[in-house]
């Protein structure tokens, strides 16, 4: 359904490790990234937590210590504008787990792959505000199993919000993903579904993504400028 005003198109963002790394949250494929430094079958599967549990919460806590006291760079508090100053919805789909979105002051961030700061109960299912160091065989606060771990989805794990994701990008009238390198899906993905409903769609990225050719628009270089001119242009009188 087309807005009442070409402004009043509908935004969906898709952002990934990439819009954070300026605020010094490590990426994952980039040179010297996490996944050089740790294996994700380790780390980031349910069968490395049960493998070796304080692995896993050491790995979580030092990026919840680091995202604890990072602060949002001007691509998140460009998009907090955008949502402020768009008259369309802007629905933002992060894959990070850091808060820099929120701390940047954009609204109804939909984490896909679950937050550094959530805890879950991996018998119960119950979820509480993670503490900053979490340790092995903490009991969960309702059924008090000892089966606490980071609320964050795994490899082999289905993502969150997805039906809801999947609605947005069916009535996105533009779509852009910043900052993720379109290895990992259905995040990759996304650009289809956008193309399909018929948006306009946009790379925003330090260099051309595994999914680049599926955008109508690539905008090469680090988020903190691309991102604040995109949106710039964006909000300019027409
Ligand atoms: N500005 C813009 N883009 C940047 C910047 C920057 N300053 N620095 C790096 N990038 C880009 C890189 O070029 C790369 O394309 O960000 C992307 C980061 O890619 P990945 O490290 O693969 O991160 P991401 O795409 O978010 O990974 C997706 O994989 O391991 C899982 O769950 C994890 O959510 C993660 C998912």
């Amino acid at each position: 359904m087309q807005g009442s005003s070409p402004k009043a198109r509908k935004i969906v963002i898709l952002t990934g490790a990439g819009i954070s790394a300026e605020s010094g949250m490590g990426t994952f494929r980039d040179a010297g990234g996490l996944w050089a430094q740790h294996r994700i079958e380790d780390v980031a599967t349910p069968e490395g937590f049960a493998r070796d549990p304080a692995l896993v919460h050491g790995f979580y806590n030092a990026r919840r210590s680091a995202a604890a006291t990072a602060r949002p760079n001007a691509a998140h508090q460009a998009l907090a504008r955008l949502q402020r100053d768009w008259p369309g919805e802007v629905v933002i789909v992060t894959q990070n787990v850091d808060a820099l979105h929120e701390k940047g002051g954009a609204e109804g961030v939909l984490h896909m792959h679950g937050e550094l700061a959530g805890a879950l109960c991996g018998a119960c299912g119950h979820r509480w505000p993670a503490p900053l160091e979490m340790r092995v065989g903490e009991p969960c606060p309702r059924c008090a199993g000892p089966t606490a771990r980071p609320d964050v989805v795994w490899f082999g794990e289905m993502p969150y919000h997805m039906e809801a994701i999947y609605d947005h990008l069916a009535a996105a009238e533009i779509f852009a993903a910043i900052g993720t390198s379109g290895q990992v899906y259905p995040a990759a993905a996304f650009v289809q579904e956008a193309v399909a409903a018929g948006a306009h769609t946009v790379e925003l990225n330090l260099e051309p993504s595994a999914v680049v050719s599926d955008f109508h628009e690539t905008r090469l270089g680090p988020a903190s400028r691309t991102v604040p001119a995109w949106v710039e242009e964006l909000l300019a009188p027409r």
